[in-house]
């Protein structure tokens, strides 16, 4: 049956930004840099991008096509591609479980940011000694309670947006913040770019150190292809159900991982930059890059030129807001469309149900920076077990799923009509396509993925 208008993306333009959207956040701007920084910079970069081309927009473009085909919530595509098969519709709630967790740790860290924009807002970070950053940052994190109302407020908007609909609050988001963010990306870089010492950051991106790359780097390398193009939760799969038959879906997934490496890059050419700009900081600081040691790079680089530090720090902590919310939308949307195609249950109702369980588990996550910081799971704080378990584990699965699912289940012939439009774009790139999503693909993220986990 086809959607209703409003359920459907208005616009090709609409639907690329909101892929584009769920693609662009934490990921490409704190995730990125901190994985850059530890794993010795241009050599990850080199593997991250070979594993986006190789394996990530294949992987992608199958969302869409599982997606559009089966034009309604992630488990009920399964259950149409697969040509009935009741089994494949339950392999679909994988997705669904691994969209509850990645929402609930991804949104403890939204929320910082959130946090973040408004301290920078109320120049709140001038005048600090370069100490005073982290000790800032750890007893805002290790808080019981501030970085829970943030978590709130974080999910509570998203909720909003997602109850909203597809094409008034989906598309419509994305259609506001994406320019923005780009707009506020090219400010920040040109800045950085322009900071003493900007040249050694450039250095450390572009030139490779392969002496640091091993099997977990590999790993690492894949997971964060897979994660920044939110590859293997198939939240893209849902959103390729509110696109229009006319789409390109080849086109979309190639123009999205460009957008999204592009952001990345820009992001490191932000990052990198700036930190060299102060003598003594380092680029492998982690996860802390961006909530301490950026504070102080910003309010040092500029010198005596206050406004410009000002405007920097507020610029910067806006753009990771609007990347982070950008995709926590199309996480809520996948919980909320599977409950809602599910159930019949109405859209509003779904969205505060799900973000409830999410703050609730968020909640947990923001507590293993302080009085939970004890408790942990395989060595790891829960936080980081949730970031292990998604990144890690649950995305390289579910994208070796998906392949198996695209390239040994579904019929080849309804695979073709889908991503050639019925045979009209795309006919000479499909047997390329296809033999990377039955062979190559599943093979490498196997491999990979034993040899990462040091068990081959
Ligand atoms: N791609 C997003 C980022 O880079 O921040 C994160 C993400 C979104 C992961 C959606 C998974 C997902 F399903």
């Amino acid at each position: 049956m086809e959607r209703k208008g409003s359920s459907m993306f208005a616009t090709k333009i609409g639907a690329i930004l909101a892929a584009a959207g769920s693609a662009v956040g934490l990921g490409n701007i704190w995730r990125f840099p901190t994985e850059t920084g530890t794993n010795g910079g241009a050599a990850f970069i080199l593997i991250y991008v070979l594993f986006m081309i190789l394996f990530g927009v294949p992987i992608m473009v199958t969302e869409f096509a599982v997606g559009r085909y089966g034009n309604k919530d992630v488990t009920h595509s399964f259950l149409t591609m697969s040509d009935g098969k009741k089994w494949w519709k339950y392999m679909g709630l994988m997705p669904v479980v691994a969209g509850f967790l990645v929402l609930s740790y991804y949104a403890v860290v939204a929320g910082w940011t959130l946090y973040y924009a408004v301290v920078a807002a109320l120049d709140g970070f001038s005048g600090k000694e370069p100490h005073e950053y982290s000790e800032f940052f750890s007893s805002f994190a290790s808080d019981e309670v501030k970085p829970i109302v943030w978590l709130v407020v974080v999910v509570m908007f998203t909720a909003a947006i997602v109850a909203l609909g597809v094409r008034r609050g989906i598309e419509r988001g994305a259609r506001i913040m994406m320019p923005l963010l780009f707009v506020f990306i090219v400010v920040l870089v040109v800045c950085s770019m322009t900071l003493p010492g900007a040249s050694q950051g450039v250095d450390f991106l572009l030139r490779p150190d392969f002496s640091k790359v091993n099997g977990a780097t590999v790993l690492s390398a894949m997971g964060q292809a897979f994660f920044s193009l939110s590859v293997g939760i198939c939240c893209l799969c849902t959103y390729a159900c509110y696109f229009r038959k006319d789409v390109n879906l080849i086109h979309d997934g190639l123009s999205v991982a460009i957008i999204d490496t592009l952001v990345a890059l820009m992001a490191g050419f932000i990052i990198f930059p700036a930190v060299y700009s102060i003598p003594g900081l380092s680029p492998d600081a982690g996860p802390s890059l961006v909530f301490v040691t950026l504070p102080n790079v910003f309010q040092h680089a500029f010198g005596d030129v206050v406004w410009l530090s000002y405007i920097f720090s507020v610029l910067f902590y806006l753009l990771l807001v609007m990347a982070a919310l950008t995709s926590s939308i199309s996480m809520l949307e996948m919980i909320v469309a599977f409950f809602h195609e599910e159930y019949r249950a109405s859209r509003p109702l779904v969205a505060v149900l799900s973000s409830v369980a999410c703050i609730c588990l968020g909640a947990l996550c923001s507590l293993s920076f302080g009085s939970l910081s004890d408790v942990t799971l395989f060595g790891m704080t829960i936080f980081d077990f949730c970031d292990f378990l998604v990144a890690k584990l649950l995305m390289p699965a579910g994208s070796l799923l998906i392949c198996v699912f695209a390239g040994w289940v579904v019929k080849r012939d309804n695979m073709y009509a889908e991503l050639t439009n019925g045979g009209v774009v795309n006919r000479y790139v499909f047997p390329v396509y296809y033999a990377i999503i039955r062979y190559v693909a599943p093979i490498g993220i196997l491999l990979i993925f034993f040899n990462g986990l040091g068990l081959v």
